[in-house]
């Protein structure tokens, strides 16, 4: 029979590993859809061994939820440690003789992306990049469009793009995949996706949490990187792309770059009024008295927590549709949406009266914690009295936790969906190179109209919705548009 699969956690006693990797790799266990036989070996430079790390992984998965003795002693026996730097061809052969025989062969890198390429080299040195690996790189690719120009050939030159997994976890959200049964599997909204009766587009990723502990990685890379350049594009990507032929890998993503590749660059002569950077001080947070970001740093800095775009699509679908978006650590809730706000009538044939009541449509997709979609129309109000007909606006309302029934299923950690995928080799989720490069692009000409113009993240009290030029964003062109609060 075949030798059993390996899968190696670079990184794997990392915050990734902890909060994401080992309890989705857990739970995948349970419920059976884990490859028979999987190994799953952590490396790190600390030092340990297979004992250490099976207890290092028990607490990382028990800060989420029991789970039952014995079936964590069947996950824990699959795990394995290796100490080892596999920037270091000593370090990546010291890994191969530790996996020793293996069938297909999955590294995931939850490792700084400066690290990538090296380990690359030494991996293959050691003889690990065979016909039988796959490797699984999580975001960011780099920290700008050179730097990840550099990882993706150092990938390329070890495995060939079908066995190369770039990770964006948002991709693994069922809210994410919904957007495209949502588009693609009615007919009702196709014809009205267009800039003929969409008025703007939002989309809202916020959190309350601090970057904390998080801060060494964080601060070299602040809100555009670390959630913008990926996340963020990515929603805007499905909202704003044609329909592909099918499901395929290259048919979704073919369509992702060109939405990409349609995005106006921002320039140092636009960036001030298109862009909003903060960073926040301190404030209160869920009723609490929070540190400013950079009380947490132990120094001033300037990177941004907080950030907002004006963007725009240049192609012929969303010729003159304004897209805003907007991310940031410490606001006042956690909550990622996509607001879809539709053109005002054309004409009122209502009365005078009913004139204030007008609201144009809007669709609101609430992607977490909740998870509804909510289409805004306008009803008559009921009753007899007054003068003319008077309208309100009322919500049709679909409450997708609801739909699945009394006991809904666990809600899966994104991760689970994606390791399968990687396990099973489809592709489709996870992002192909050239849109990797293309979201670069984009971003890197934003922070180079930052850096020329010189401009600096403002304070924003944590607990707020960011720095007050937020609003400015958005209600600049006197068009009544404002953020859907
Ligand atoms: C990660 C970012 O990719 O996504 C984090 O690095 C962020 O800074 C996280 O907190 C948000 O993910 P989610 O699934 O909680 O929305």
């Amino acid at each position: 029979p075949d030798p059993s699969p390996t899968l190696v956690l670079l990184g794997g006693g990392g915050d990734l590993a902890r909060r994401m990797l080992l309890p989705s790799l857990c739970h995948l266990d349970m419920d059976g859809l884990l490859p028979e036989g999987l190994r799953i070996v952590g490396v790190g430079r600390a030092e340990g061994d297979a004992a250490s790390y099976r207890e290092e992984a028990r607490q990382a998965v028990e800060s989420r939820e029991t789970i039952k003795a014995k079936a964590w002693e069947q996950f824990a026996q699959r795990l394995d440690y290796c100490p080892a730097d596999v920037t270091k061809p000593d370090g990546a052969k010291a890994l191969a003789e530790r996996i020793g025989e293996t069938g297909p062969l999955v590294i995931f890198f939850a490792l700084s992306p400066s690290l990538y390429a090296p380990v690359c080299k030494a991996l293959q040195a050691a003889g690990l990049t065979g016909e039988n690996t796959r490797l699984v790189l999580e975001k960011p690719i780099g920290h700008d469009l050179d730097s990840s120009l550099a990882i993706n050939a150092a990938v390329a030159a070890v495995v060939p793009e079908e066995r190369t997994f770039r990770i964006d976890h948002y991709l693994g959200k069922d809210t994410v995949q919904n957007l495209i049964a949502l588009r693609f599997g009615n007919i009702l909204f196709e014809p009205l996706w267009t800039s003929r009766v969409i008025d703007h587009v939002q989309i809202t990723v916020a959190e309350t949490e601090a970057v904390a502990d998080r801060w060494p990685y964080y601060d070299a890379f602040g809100a555009m990187r670390d959630m913008l350049q990926n996340h963020m594009l990515q929603l805007l990507c499905l909202v704003a792309m044609e329909p592909p032929i099918n499901l395929d890998p290259d048919g979704v993503r073919d369509e992702k770059v060109k939405v990409l590749k349609s995005l106006r660059r921002i320039q140092p002569n636009t960036v001030r009024e298109d862009t909003v950077r903060g960073q926040y001080g301190p404030g209160n947070v869920g009723g609490k008295p929070v540190k400013a970001y950079a009380d947490e740093v132990g120094q001033p800095t300037r990177t941004e927590t907080f950030v907002a775009m004006h963007l725009s699509i240049d192609n012929w679908r969303w010729a003159g549709v304004p897209f805003f978006l907007r991310t940031g650590k410490r606001l006042p809730e956690r909550r990622t949406n996509i607001v879809i706000q539709f053109k005002d009538l054309p004409h009122s044939i209502f009365g005078p009266a009913a004139q204030g009541d007008l609201v144009a449509n809007r669709l609101v997709i609430d992607l977490q914690p909740d998870e509804d979609i909510k289409l805004t129309l306008m009803n008559k109000s009921p009753g007899i009295g007054g003068e003319g007909m008077r309208l309100q606006a009322l919500p049709l309302s679909l409450s997708l936790a609801g739909a699945l029934g009394e006991k809904p299923d666990r809600r899966r950690i994104a991760y689970e969906r994606l390791l399968l995928d990687v396990f099973r080799g489809d592709r489709t989720l996870f992002v192909r190179r050239d849109e990797v490069e293309e979201a670069w692009r984009f971003v890197d000409a934003v922070a180079d109209a930052w850096d020329q113009t010189g401009m600096v993240p403002k304070t924003y009290a944590a607990g707020t919705w960011g720095p007050s030029g937020v609003y400015g964003l958005i209600e600049r062109d006197g068009h009544g548009r404002t953020w859907h609060e």
